[in-house]
Order: C-alpha cells, then sequence, then structure tokens
C-alpha cells in the first residue's frame, strides 16, 4: 500500500464505526526482565579479547541464531527460517487475513563490536510478542517478530525481504569471508528459492523496530524515549588504488607511484569536502589494506572502502561526485589509477506520521519523556520502509558509542523501550 493510500486508510478507519479499539487510558506492561536477563547470556557468545564479534554467517553468528531460536520457543512462539535466512515467529491476530505487524531488529554484528546493537530490538520483539500472547491481547493484524540476517553487512536479510537484493549482488563478500550467497545457505535458508522470502507492497501492515540510539542525544537531553524521524540512506563504496611497487632506498621521492601516500591524500580529501558544506552529511575511510605492506617497499596497491550518509538524496549524489573528482585528481597528480565501485546503498527513509504519533503517545502513556530525532545509523527498517509504513523507538546509548566493546544501555531504559514497542504495537493495531 502507498504511504498516501496507508494514510487514506487511517483516516477512514478514524473517522468511522470500522475502528473496534478505543485508545488504551492504562498502558500495557511487558517483561523487560526477560530482555534484559537474555542481553546477560547472549553477550557470552561472540565475545573476544576486542569486543563483540559475531559477523554474519561466522561460528559466532550461527551461535547467536542458535540462542534467538531457543528465545523465540521458550517464549511459546514457534519460529522459522524463511528462504532469506530471517527468523521469523507470528502470532495470530482476531482477522488472520490482514497484513501482519511486523517488529524486529538483528543480532550479526560488526567486528570487535558491542552487545546491545540489533539484539535489543530483537529480543525487545520477542518479548512483544510473548507479552501479546500470553496476555491474550486482541490484535486483529497478525503480529510477526524477526530476527533480521546480516543487518551490519548492508541490511542484506531486510533487502531480500523486500526483493531489493539477488543476481550477481549475491557474490559479494562479506565480512566473514563468505559470500551472501554462502551465507544465506549457512543460515538455513535457500537461494534458489529466494523469491518465498519476498514481501511486497501491502503485505506488512507496518514495521516497527526498537534500537539503541547509537549516538548521544538522548543521554544529552535528558530523554528516555527517541521517536525517530527517519533514517539516513548510506553508499558503501570499495576503492582500489594502483600505484607500483618499489624499492624504499633507491626510487627517488619524485619517481615514486605510492598508493598509500595517494590513500592518505585521498582520506583527507574526503574528510575535508564533507566537511566544506553546512549539512549533517557523514562519509568515513574505514578500512584499508596496503600491499605489500612491509617497511622497504612503496606500497603499489591499497584498497580501502567509504562510508557515506545522509537524509537527502540529492546530498548524498553530491558528496558521492566530490568524492569520485578527488580520487581522480589525486590519481593524476601521483600517478596512480583510482577505481571507485558502490558496493551496498540503502534510501533515506522517512517515518510515517501516524506511527510517530503512535510511539510518542505510547511514550508519553506510559510517563516516559520523549524527542524526535532523526538516525544516523542504518537499519533493517529502512529496507521495510520500502514497502510499508515504518517509525523506530530509540533508547539512550551511554556516553553515545556504539559499534564499540564500550556499547552500552542501561537495563531500565531498555525495559522502557520494551514497554513502547509493545504499546505502540497495540496502537498501530488500531490504525
Ligand atoms: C549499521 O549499524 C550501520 O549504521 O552501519
Ligand atoms: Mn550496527
Ligand atoms: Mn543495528
Amino acid at each position: 500500500m502507498s504511504r498516501r493510500a496507508f494514510g487514506a486508510r487511517l483516516a477512514a478507519l478514524s473517522a468511522g464505526p470500522v475502528l473496534r479499539f478505543q485508545p488504551p487510558t492504562r498502558p500495557l506492561r511487558a517483561d523487560g526482565a526477560r530482555v534484559n536477563a537474555a542481553l546477560v547470556a547472549f553477550d557470552a557468545i561472540g565475545r573476544t579479547p576486542g569486543g563483540i564479534n559475531r559477523v554474519a554467517y561466522s561460528d559466532a553468528d550461527l551461535a547467536g541464531r542458535t540462542f534467538a531460536l531457543d528465545l523465540f520457543r521458550a517464549a511459546g512462539l514457534r519460529p522459522r527460517i524463511d528462504e532469506a535466512g530471517n527468523i521469523v515467529a507470528r502470532v495470530e491476530g482476531a482477522e488472520p487475513r490482514l497484513p501482519p505487524i511486523v517488529i524486529g531488529s538483528h543480532i550479526d554484528s560488526v567486528t570487535d563490536g558491542g552487545n546491545f546493537d540489533g539484539p535489543v530490538g530483537s529480543f525487545g520483539a520477542i518479548e512483544v510478542a510473548r507479552s501479546v500472547r500470553e496476555q491474550r491481547l486482541a490484535l486483529r493484524h497478525p503480529l510477526e517478530a524477526v530476527v533480521w540476517q546480516n543487518e551490519e553487512g548492508g541490511t542484506i536479510g531486510s533487502k531480500l525481504a523486500i526483493g531489493a537484493l539477488g543476481g550477481a549482488e549475491l557474490d559479494t563478500v562479506a565480512r566473514s569471508g563468505r559470500t551472501l550467497r554462502e551465507g544465506v545457505a549457512r543460515v538455513g535458508g535457500s537461494v534458489e528459492r529466494l523469491g518465498e522470502a519476498v514481501r511486497g507492497k501491502g503485505g506488512v501492515h507496518c514495521y516497527l523496530e526498537l534500537h539503541i540510539e547509537q549516538g548521544g542525544t538522548l543521554e544529552r537531553t535528558s530523554r528516555q524515549i527517541g521517536t525517530v524521524t527517519g533514517i539516513v540512506g548510506l553508499r558503501w563504496f570499495d576503492v582500489a588504488i594502483d600505484g607500483f611497487s618499489n624499492h624504499a632506498g633507491t626510487t627517488p621521492m619524485d619517481q615514486r607511484q605510492d598508493a598509500l601516500l595517494a590513500a592518505a591524500k585521498f582520506t583527507v580529501a574526503v574528510n575535508d569536502l564533507v566537511r566544506a558544506e553546512a549539512g549533517r552529511q557523514v562519509a568515513t575511510v574505514g578500512r584499508i589494506v596496503a600491499l605489500p605492506n612491509t617497511r622497504n617497499v612503496i606500497p603499489g596497491r591499497v584498497d580501502l572502502t567509504v562510508d557515506l550518509r545522509d537524509l537527502d538524496p540529492a546530498v548524498l549524489d553530491r558528496v558521492e561526485a566530490r568524492i569520485r573528482q578527488a580520487a581522480a585528481e589525486i590519481g593524476t597528480a601521483g600517478g596512480t589509477t583510482f577505481s571507485v565501485t558502490q558496493s551496498v546503498s540503502s534510501k533515506p527513509a522517512m517515518s510515517d506520521d501516524r506511527l510517530m504519533e503512535a510511539i510518542d503517545r505510547s511514550t508519553a502513556l506510559l510517563g516516559f519523556s520523549g524527542s524526535r530525532l532523526p538516525s544516523g545509523a542504518g537499519h533493517d527498517a529502512q529496507e521495510m520502509a520500502q514497502i510499508a509504513p515504518m517509525a523506530m523507538i530509540f533508547v539512550p546509548s551511554v556516553g553515545g558509542i556504539s559499534h564499540s566493546p564500550r556499547e552500552f544501555s542501561k537495563a531500565e531504559d531498555i525495559a522502557n523501550g520494551v514497554d513502547v514497542l509493545l504499546n505502540a504495537v497495540a496502537a498501530a493495531d488500531r490504525l
């Protein structure tokens, strides 16, 4: 259903007698303690001296998925793995033919990450589905709790679920060293039957995701809950720089084709050009591999990554063009060749007004302080926004730290977020 059609349907529902449920005057409560207990137990999976390492398709990721499957079962739910490798469990509603309300997040991590980015929303979704079942809350719509596979590698599971990925893209090598194709099979999906996991427009009533903020706004402004207004679009680039490896002692300084020097200049140029104009756009050179990576040889080849983000596609286009131009200029000046390839992209997504209101109202009903804010991190929610109305709930991140072993959110804040998710689901069910 288009946003306009959704809005029209909402207007019709709120005006006419078809509205079956009155807004609750008393808030619903989930059991946040169960979510926090699961998070504590989950912390042991993929824990290394450098942080949490549950990169998608690794052994630790598989162990995490087994943990999640057990948690679904302990909640009285029957999880299945869809053809894309996402874990899904459904609680039937009073009107089973209606499209489901989908809630969820992910459990894979970045390299040397933390235990809260993803698991909070995944276990929160399982808890909400459990509360709906245990408390016999009469939802009209079916409710589906989902753990998406490989969020950190570019929202892969949710992209597959909306049919936005396939063909040669499945040969992309993930952080674990396995291709997406191998990964889908490894987590129990089926590359041959990926189409069966696709949800089209109108196939989902709405999508809600609980997540840690991963920034410091809520903490700084002493707010307990964030209603996310939109999610940045992101573009990831693989940059290969070819120079010429030669002797570090005998090659004069003016006769070098040093790929690492070019990479250094490019890294500074990316930072400078992004900062040169006002706005919230960000770009990061995050990974760099120099060859032959040895003391007394001029580096002949560098591979590096660029991560570019903004809410406005026009800004992304403009900054991308400048990045490509900087690469060409630095290449020409230093006798190196740059090749810039886009590996992953996700579109910016704006949250649905009615769902944001549902979250705001739930926050107020529960007596929490809230505010609206955009998300600088990517989320599966932005993929789901391509096919359904979407909104997200943020809880504070201590110190605004994330994608780090020091990532932490307080148990009380997490429990608050789970309660807001439950109430928001109940409110969304009436839309
Ligand atoms: C995912 O967490 C991202 O924002 O990169
Ligand atoms: Mn993340
Ligand atoms: Mn995340």
